[in-house]
């Protein structure tokens, strides 16, 4: 078969085929292959419909079934055999169905690459927002499961990467886990947005043909909660809209943005300066010329991914932001930062879970670090605010402490009650309770804080929203 008349899909006006380098450049089927699951099901629902309008015959319907359905087996096989000079999986599918089933002529009938595309790619998002939404959800559950484990350590907590004032590891790692909680609702939100059907629509303006597109949506599942067809409502938009991959590539760029951070922690806390946790021997690398190399590749590759995933984000953007409507085979190039987005978002989020699940927190070195009495100086402010010394004075006093106790080298815990009580005579014995992580914890109690009663209802909360 020549090139030209292989283009049985739109070679009726052409005289001659692409050139070899045109073929090369613009087939899309060596990425959207991936597609081919999606691209048979709508093909499923149109031939459906076709038959139910009277378009088709119920006969001609069972025969493009019967020949989708071998399709199916091939793909799922990876028999099918893939033909870049078809350009796209649609042609790739239509021109096998054809070859096997004469009656797929008929199956284009009322509907254009166009609104094909648009909703394969739906049906793509609602199945890919189902992945994040596992792996997400195991990364909450390895979390919750460390965190239930490390109430009882305390490490100090940091702003500007300076020690600040004690926390638990759990409330530590509770932290991460309201990201990746805000992650599900994003994750379903776009699942959400993806629930319309622009099936119908066809190439701009739909068709003069009578099609049910309802009935077509109600086949793929693009229903409302009481089982009402969601069909789009304009077909110019239908066919140009790619705002859901735009919140797709962001609901992954946020949750690879939630992962490296979580990444910069582990990679901190791993080195011989912190020493706060052992990561698992399974996800760290060795050098291969330092022998006491222990590296925490895994982490910082998922630091690393998180860019390129954001970069998926602003390819999206950039692709979208001057194409007038409607189709601009531009649009064609927005399938491989979404299924990167996605493949690295996956990744790193099985990463993660396998390096949550296996670390091991060095109790001996948190204990080392949260035993600096200089994480307590807030608590001895508020100890004085407690007696009726205004904040800002309490403030000032305790800072003046802090300057005695570097001055005569003593820590600050250790500082005579006399030489205290000289600088502010509200100090009494009890002042060096303010010292006690454990008190300290106890005494925040009020909800969000990091206080033992609080950590734990939270990690009961978290525990059931996952379940
Ligand atoms: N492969 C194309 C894409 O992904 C499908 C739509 C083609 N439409 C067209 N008018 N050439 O965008």
């Amino acid at each position: 078969m020549s090139e030209s008349s292989k283009q049985a899909t739109w070679g009726g006006r052409f005289s001659k085929g692409p050139a070899e380098l045109m073929l090369r450049f613009s087939e899309s089927v060596s990425f959207d292959q991936r597609l081919a699951l999606f691209d048979i099901q709508c093909s499923e629902a149109h031939s459906a419909m076709l038959a139910e309008v009277g378009l088709i015959t119920e006969t001609e319907k069972a025969a493009i079934h019967s020949g989708l359905a071998e399709i199916r087996n091939q793909v799922e096989a990876g028999k099918f055999a893939w033909d870049e000079s078809l350009e796209d999986v649609h042609m790739n599918i239509e021109q096998a169905l054809t070859e096997k089933v004469p009656e797929a002529a008929k199956l284009h009938t009322g509907r254009s690459r166009n609104d094909q595309i648009a909703t394969d790619m739906r049906l793509f998002f609602k199945s890919a927002c189902s992945e994040l939404d596992g792996g997400l959800k195991a990364v909450l559950a390895a979390l919750l499961d460390q965190a239930e484990k490390n109430q009882q350590v305390y490490i100090p907590g940091y702003t500007h990467l300076q020690r600040a004032q004690p926390v638990s590891v759990a409330h530590h790692l509770l932290a991460y886990v309201e990201m990746l909680g805000r992650d599900l609702d994003r994750v379903a939100a776009v699942q959400e947005e993806a629930n319309w059907c622009p099936l119908g629509s066809g190439a701009i303006a739909g068709t003069t043909l009578p099609i049910d597109r309802e009935f077509s949506a109600k086949y793929l599942g693009f229903v409302d909660a009481d089982g009402t067809p969601r069909v789009s409502r304009n077909s110019m938009d239908a066919v140009s809209d790619r705002d859901v991959h735009l919140d797709f590539a962001y609901a992954c760029s946020m949750i690879g943005l939630h992962l490296s951070r979580l990444a910069e922690d582990f990679i901190l806390w791993c080195s011989s300066e912190f020493g706060f946790v052992d990561l698992p021997q399974s996800f760290c690398t060795g050098s291969s010329l330092m022998p006491q190399k222990k590296n925490p590749d895994a982490m910082e590759l998922v630091r690393g991914k998180s860019g390129r995933v954001i970069g998926d984000l602003q390819t999206l953007l950039t692709m979208l932001k001057g194409l007038p409507l409607t189709y601009n085979r531009d649009l064609q190039e927005d399938k491989p930062p979404v299924f990167d987005a996605l493949d690295q978002t996956l990744i790193s989020l099985q990463v993660v879970e396998g390096v949550v699940s296996g670390l091991q927190m060095s109790s001996e070195k948190c204990a080392e670090a949260v035993a600096d009495p200089a994480l307590f100086a807030t608590d001895v402010v508020d100890y004085l605010v407690r007696k009726g010394v205004p904040f800002r004075q309490a403030h000032h006093i305790i800072g003046a402490l802090v300057a005695f106790s570097e001055e005569h080298a003593v820590p600050l815990n250790e500082l005579a009650l006399e030489d205290v009580q000289k600088v502010d005579s509200h100090f009494e014995a009890d002042w060096v309770d303010c010292f006690d992580v454990e008190k300290a914890l106890a005494a925040r109690e009020r909800t969000g804080m990091p206080g033992p009663a609080q950590v734990s209802s939270q990690i009961e909360a978290w525990s059931d929203r996952i379940s």
